[in-house]
């Protein structure tokens, strides 16, 4: 995916909208980059070029964290909901039936 696929013309979209496109997108492709590069990590046995994967994993991991919390900054559903299950413990899903009630 890429910040070009646009579900409806660019016209129709608010600046807001579009730039929650644009940190949408690039969150899903830091984490298939993080994915791409941990698969890649695993199917070598050149351990300098694992250990240059596996530190690029890590840069994406920092970048995907900076759009998840542009996200989380800037749209009120994000922000409610990131608070609600992020660094807790227990049961998530547990979690989902205590907030629903
Ligand atoms: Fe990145």
């Amino acid at each position: 995916m890429s910040s070009e696929d646009l579900h409806v013309p660019r016209e129709k979209l608010s600046k807001k909208t579009l730039h929650m496109h644009y940190a949408i997108t690039s969150l899903i492709e830091e984490l298939e980059a993080v994915d791409w590069y941990r698969q890649r990590a695993d199917d070598t046995e050149d351990a300098e070029l694992k250990a240059i994967l596996l530190h690029n994993a890590h840069e994406e991991i920092e970048h995907a964290s900076m759009a998840l919390e542009w996200i989380r900054r800037n749209d009120t559903e994000f922000d409610e909901q990131l608070k609600e299950y992020l660094f807790t413990k227990g049961s998530i899903t547990g979690r989902e039936e205590e907030a629903t009630k």
